[in-house]
């Protein structure tokens, strides 16, 4: 299949709309990673998403609207609580979890009765949904497994010639996928953490809970497949004081050892240190792909305290690690 490349300029995304309408599938920018997305109304259309990122069928999409009113036409009802979060953090990275009506097809929430709806704060995304007239299905634009696509390069690395368009972007901005926030039952619950953090859900909501494995709460079946692993192997570091330690250790077996952080030190391997937890969020998964073309064998990541984006980020690198050092 020959991709397109596109602009974020109106022109270029009518021809994305067009491609839409004609039940194509197109990777595009949002705040925060890239989606891969089809007309949400078309079950052909959903289907080859699926199929190019090589994604199990039982992991559902997230719906991504262009305003309050598109949510009306893919859910039954919209609950006071969720009018509330929609005010206040819509256009923005919260996914909301709610009861689907009967116009959406199975096939984009693997066959649950609820759907995820979420209204992207990326202005390409925003037109570009506009553009295409109706809401687009899209999960995060990497193969199944890869980190997801969080730059142009990325993205189309993945996706040349698997998809009808890509809409460049540039870098994303927040660097991890949203909060998923789930309002069918009596209390919400986190079913995954994002930028928009518990304390902010909590301040309109009152009571939420955060999902874990171990709890019987309802969850999507997609769940059990968020793993991003790179080739390397990825340690992750809770204690600052066995960083030096841990780092000379992989170097002392012969590897090719990378340190990702926040604390400034003396290390015998190459590091990158970030000025927050934001910068480190926003670059974490391009540097997991491109440590893997370098050929780095070792990745230590320092673990980092919960605050702002902290939560999200140690979410993710915990299930990239397969080494956790307390
Ligand atoms: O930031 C994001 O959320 C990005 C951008 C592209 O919007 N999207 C994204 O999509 O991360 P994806 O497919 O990689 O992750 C969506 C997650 C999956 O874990 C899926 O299981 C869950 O949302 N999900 C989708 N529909 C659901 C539902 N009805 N109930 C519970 N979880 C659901
Ligand atoms: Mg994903």
């Amino acid at each position: 299949m020959k991709t397109k490349i596109l602009s974020g300029k109106l022109n270029d995304l009518k021809v994305a709309g067009e491609i839409i309408r004609k039940n194509g599938i197109i990777v595009f920018p949002t705040e925060t990673v890239y989606g891969i997305g089809a007309n949400a109304f078309n079950a052909n259309a959903v289907r080859k998403i699926f199929v190019a990122k090589n994604r199990p069928v039982d992991n559902p999409l997230i719906v991504h609207v262009a305003s309050v009113k598109d949510t009306e036409k893919v859910v039954k009802e919209i609950p006071n609580s969720a009018k509330k979060l929609m005010n206040k953090f819509w256009p923005g990275p919260l996914t909301l979890v709610l009861k689907k009506n009967e116009v959406i097809s199975s096939i984009v929430t693997a066959g649950l009765k609820t759907v995820a709806v979420r209204m992207p704060a990326n202005k390409i995304a925003l037109s570009f949904i506009r553009e295409s007239k109706v809401p687009i299905a899209a999960p995060s634009a990497n193969i199944s497994g890869k980190p997801s696509g969080t730059n142009f390069n990325d993205v189309y690395q993945d996706f040349n010639g698997k998809v009808d368009a890509i809409i460049d972007g540039g870098k994303t901005d927040v660097g991890i996928e949203s909060t998923i926030l789930d309002l069918t039952g009596k209390i919400p619950i986190i079913l995954r953490p994002g930028k928009i953090s518990l304390k902010e859900l909590e301040e309109i909501l009152g009571n939420v809970k955060v999902y874990n494995k171990k709890s019987n709460i309802p969850k999507s079946p997609g769940l059990k497949y968020e793993h991003y692993s790179p080739s390397a192997k990825v340690v992750l570091v809770e204690n600052k004081n066995k960083i030096e330690r841990v780092c000379n250790h992989y170097k002392d077996l012969g590897k090719k050892v990378i340190f990702i952080g926040l604390s400034k030190r003396k290390l015998n391997v190459d590091s990158i240190i970030f000025k927050n937890n934001e910068e480190f969020a926003k670059k974490v998964f391009a540097l997991f792909r491109e440590f893997d073309r370098k050929k780095f064998g070792v990745i230590i990541v320092e673990g980092v305290d919960k605050s702002g984006i902290g939560m999200a980020l140690m979410n993710r690198v915990r299930k990239a690690a397969s080494v956790i050092i307390k």
